[in-house]
């Protein structure tokens, strides 16, 4: 008995656009499937017609280390032994591991799979993964568009940090090679103007808009001097650098058999190569590191990061509290405190450092694309406190804020599902360091949970001039407009509340939106449209200027000199 409980993962509208035929089982495509063929590599990876690519080079990149594929592709399964139709993968969810099992049928179109698929036409293994990963998403159409390290992370529960080449820190090279000796995956890569499905060779040998690994970070003797090397690997196995120590450059005729063997130098087509660590620099743009955590490595023989993971949320009104530029509410947002134990083992004498990796990252996004959301723009800043504050979990209050300066912070408030930066601190004094990190959205005037369903419909009716109950582009963009007019207004009054203005603000408020009231009519707005606090949230607020405008547009229309007369029909509409 074939099992089939999935959801439907391909959207309609995605089925008609994809011109995808039925989800078929293997069996209906060749006549002897086979899950892995020789064992799981980059040339099982074949991209389809999703915009997924930035999946499929986590996945090329997971190949190279068997040990964390396994772990994502459980190796035993078939479609011979125990076969049920059905698959099961692994990915790292916040936290946990957790097992996404799937039915194995895969979306196609003239009997073709339209997705990922192997170069082996019987091997399925690759597509499989997809569908799993499109399964955790909620669908293949929200696997569009992504970043390779989000990827990287589900596959190995890391936490990715990215540089950009011109950017990079002048200890980069040392940052290298610590990782490469914690087990890091690391990946870079050239920009390309054209965008990244247009792989174009330079005359280096190198490949723009292309992702390579790095395998080894090394240094040696090069004449008089030292020159530190980087190894690279084309994962198309071929196309390799022609540069300075490119497998048969002349660099190599001065070292020693012992040094080559050292640095398994081997001249092969394989598309492995060195260089050094200057020309890396100069050649590519970016660089990333998905650092590993203790749970993914098993090797007791590599160094391991210490990892801590908090928990918070920002909810509005109470701890979305936005970045620094609101004093009065930046103390509300989530703090968390870290000790750091541990001190840099290239610590001077006079000083004592200690480096740690930071990631703040939001929750479920991608998921919830679909009900219409987007990534926040979030971001965080790091504290000092004092010792004496050990023991005292309490949060931080307003006053802390205003009088003492953050220590670091994230370079840049953004739309990513996660920010991650690398600090190294000096502690001065005597004793360990405290870092209390908050981290704050800075969206935190907006109404989040959307428009309620009784505002949707008084603003479309105020724009809905040929009453059809639906907007055309022109009526749209004039809603649109009025409502980032009003928005801007909104976020004016509310800087010093988050998501709120008091009755007292609305009133310049309405005034700022162009509208003359009197008394009366002030006080008939708070009580229409103010909660028990006497405040107004975004929404409320909305909803009063789209019912004024309205009023005062039908006035207008029936309007001669200031007074307007109206039958009973006239103003029941
Ligand atoms: C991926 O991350 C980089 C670096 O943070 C960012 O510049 C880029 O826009 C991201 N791409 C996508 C598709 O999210
Ligand atoms: C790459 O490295 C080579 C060798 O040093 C250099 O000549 C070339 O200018 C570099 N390319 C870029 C884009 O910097
Ligand atoms: C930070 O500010 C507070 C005032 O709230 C002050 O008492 C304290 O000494 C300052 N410095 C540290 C490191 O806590």
């Amino acid at each position: 008995w074939l099992i089939s409980f999935d959801f439907p993962i391909l959207s309609s509208k995605e089925a008609l656009s994809l011109k995808v035929g039925l989800e078929i089982y293997p069996q209906e495509i060749c006549e002897n499937p086979q899950f892995i063929v020789g064992g799981a590599s980059r040339t099982d990876i074949c991209q389809g017609d999703l915009g997924d690519c930035w999946l499929l080079a986590a996945i090329a990149c997971l190949t190279l280390n068997e040990k964390l594929l396994y772990r994502v592709v459980p190796q035993d399964q078939s479609y011979s032994e125990g076969y049920g139709g059905i698959f099961h993968f692994q990915f790292w969810r916040y936290g946990d591991w957790v097992d996404v099992v799937i039915d194995d049928r895969i979306p196609t179109f003239n009997n073709q799979l339209v997705f990922t698929k192997s170069a082996e036409r019987n091997e399925f293994w690759s597509a499989l993964l997809e569908k799993a990963y499109a399964k955790l998403h909620g669908s293949y159409e929200a696997l569009k568009g992504g970043n390779t390290t989000e990827a990287m992370e589900d596959f190995t529960g890391g936490v990715t940090e990215f540089y950009e080449m011109k950017e990079a820190p002048k200890e980069l090279y040392k940052i290298m090679k610590k990782a490469l000796e914690r087990g890091s995956m690391m990946g870079c890569s050239i920009d390309s103007l054209v965008p990244a499905r247009f792989e174009t060779r330079t005359v280096t040998g190198l490949v723009k808009g292309h992702a390579y690994s790095v395998t080894a970070v090394e240094e040696s003797q090069h004449k008089a001097s030292k020159v530190r090397l980087v190894r690279l690997r084309n994962p198309w196995g071929q196309v390799e650098w022609n540069g300075p120590w490119s497998d048969n450059s002349k660099e190599w005729v001065s070292l020693s058999k012992g040094e080559k063997d050292q640095l398994q130098h081997q001249s092969a087509e394989d598309g492995e190569f060195w260089m050094s660590f200057e020309d890396f620099k100069k050649n590519y743009t970016k660089i990333e590191i998905c650092n590993l955590t203790p749970d993914a490595l098993e090797d007791d023989k590599i160094h391991k990061w210490t990892v801590s993971v908090n928990e918070g949320r920002w909810v509005r009104g109470c701890s979305a509290g936005g970045c620094r530029n609101y004093p009065d509410t930046f103390w509300t947002n989530p703090q968390f405190r870290l000790c750091l134990l541990e001190e840099d083992d290239d610590s001077e004498d006079n000083e004592v450092a200690c480096s740690f990796v930071v990631s703040l990252m939001q929750k479920n996004r991608r998921k919830e694309r679909k009900l219409g959301a987007n990534l926040f723009t979030i971001g965080f800043a790091i504290y000092e406190v004092s010792l004496s504050m050990h023991g005292n979990k309490q949060h931080m209050q307003k006053d802390f804020f205003l009088f003492n300066s953050s220590k670091a912070r994230c370079k840049s408030y953004i739309n990513l599902r996660e920010v991650t930066q690398r600090f190294r601190l000096m502690r001065e004094r005597a004793g360990w360091w405290w870092i209390s990190l908050s981290h704050s959205s800075t969206d935190k005037d907006l109404n989040t949970e959307g428009f309620s369903l009784e505002c949707c419909r008084s603003m479309i009716a105020l724009v809905d001039m040929d009453g059809t109950g639906r907007l055309s582009l022109q009526e749209f963009r004039h809603l649109w407009n009025k409502i980032k007019q009003w928005q801007g207004i909104f976020r004016h009054y509310s800087s010093d509340q988050a998501g709120i203005i008091n009755s007292y603000e609305m009133r310049n408020a309405i005034n700022d939106a162009g509208f003359r009231l009197n008394n009366q009519l002030y006080d008939i707005i708070t009580m229409r449209y103010a909660n028990e606090g006497m405040n107004i949230d975004f929404d409320s607020f909305i909803s009063c200027l789209v019912r004024l405008e309205a009023m005062f547009r039908a006035f207008q229309a029936f309007d001669q000199d200031g007074t307007i007369r109206l039958s009973v029909l006239e103003v029941s509409c």
